[in-house]
């Protein structure tokens, strides 16, 4: 390896494919939101996730925020999230004026159900149908999964069916999970399958992109027709332009649907070769004491989008924050993962249970290159530096 060549975080790769489905697009003059790929992509990803319906927006963040208000939420109505999610799943709650209570995460960075459970059994009640705060006496709607770094949520179904009896509705933000499967009561599921509303990310860095967009998918029809209605300005009179609600212009565009179609058609190839990279990064790092690569949970089929390493500084002698510094000074790219949302200063206010781990995670833990382009002597000089770089004592 070249000392000064520079290995980026995760970048996109194309196979060709999106050169000539983009062309096909702008031959044809369908260059906005409708068009084919739109279908074709729709199509793809509803027989992936074996869902019944699919809606194309302009990202992932959109999808959640579009997910909340098919809701129809009351101002200050509350939704549950873990701390330890990207800011975009927190936002959504607060640009449909509700409140998050931020939850903890088990060791996997994956919200911890028993405490969650926990947290429902002391600290709400039960009126009129409906779940309440003890501590704000407001109304809990919702409550945000998110399929952390591909792995899956190891989802409880006794809290799940009490959720679903309780008007708690379940929106999985899968932003990075395309691809992946999670286990619940023997079946195996699609990544955002699981609960009422699922949000999926096709961002540069994510799993395949489209160049920037977002799907919702769900077997909802009411909420599908919402999310459609809501992305598409809330139109109820096209003729005479009116709009009985305040809508958005979200709907993703034919050029980013052909990027993501042609994309989507390499997924199982993309997702082999993410999975070596995982395995070559855990067989050279594991021996190292100190170090832990994340592996996919006993209930989740990961995609391994991203790799996440964990740094016992006491063990291995660094912090996460030296080894951040030296692999950059190498020109390794790395990043810290999450900065918990219930630390981050808008949020500081609001209701946090127990969040311990989700910090210890944050102070421990960093991402690693992991492009498709990646190879595996990239991986093998990754880690050299990583393992030399422990202090001996
Ligand atoms: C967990 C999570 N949720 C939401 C998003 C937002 O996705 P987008 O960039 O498509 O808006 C991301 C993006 O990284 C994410 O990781």
């Amino acid at each position: 390896m070249q000392e000064n060549k520079k290995i980026p975080l995760s970048e996109p790769y194309f196979f060709g494919e999106e050169k000539k489905t983009l062309t096909d697009c702008i031959n044809s003059g369908w260059v906005t939101t409708s068009g084919k790929y739109i279908n074709l992509l729709k199509n793809k990803i509803r027989l992936l996730t074996k869902t019944k319906y699919v809606s194309l927006l302009v990202n992932c963040t959109s999808a959640l925020q579009l997910a909340i208000r098919s809701l129809n939420p009351n101002q200050d109505d509350e939704i549950l999230v873990p701390s330890m999610t990207f800011i975009a799943s927190v936002n959504a709650i607060f640009y449909n004026n509700c409140k998050p209570i931020f939850l903890d995460c088990d060791e996997d960075y994956l919200l911890d159900f028993s405490k969650t459970r926990e947290f429902i059994s002391k600290n709400t009640f039960k009126k009129n149908g409906y779940i309440f705060n003890k501590k704000t006496k407001k109304r809990i709607i919702a409550l945000i999964i998110v399929h952390a770094f591909g792995n899956c949520v190891k989802m409880d179904n006794k809290l799940i069916n009490f959720f679903r009896k309780n008007k708690i509705k379940i929106i999985e933000d899968a932003a990075g999970s395309l691809g992946s499967y999670t286990k619940l009561q023997n079946k195996i599921k699609h990544a955002g399958s699981v609960g009422d509303i699922g949000c999926i990310s096709f961002n540069g860095n994510k799993i395949i992109t489209s160049g920037g967009g977002g799907a919702v998918i769900t077997n909802n029809k009411e909420i599908y027709n919402k999310i459609n209605y809501l992305s598409n300005q809330a139109k109820d009179d096209i003729l005479n332009y009116k709009h009985d609600e305040i809508g958005y212009n979200m709907r993703m565009s034919n050029l980013n649907a052909a990027v993501g179609y042609s994309q989507l058609n390499k997924l199982k190839l993309i997702i082999k070769k993410k999975r070596e990279i995982n395995y070559n990064y855990y067989k050279n790092l594991s021996k190292t004491p100190g170090l832990k690569i994340l592996r996919e949970n006993e209930n989740s089929y990961s995609n391994y989008w991203i790799n996440i390493l964990r740094v016992n500084s006491k063990e291995y002698g660094r912090t996460k924050n030296d080894l951040i510094k030296f692999l950059s000074s190498k020109g390794v790219e790395v990043r810290s993962i999450w900065y918990p949302n219930h630390l981050q200063k808008a949020f500081i206010n609001n209701q946090k249970d127990k969040t311990v781990i989700s910090e210890d995670l944050f102070k421990s833990s960093i991402c690693l290159p992991s492009s498709y382009s990646l190879t595996k002597k990239e991986i093998l000089y990754i880690s050299k530096l990583i393992t030399s770089y422990a202090k001996k004592n």
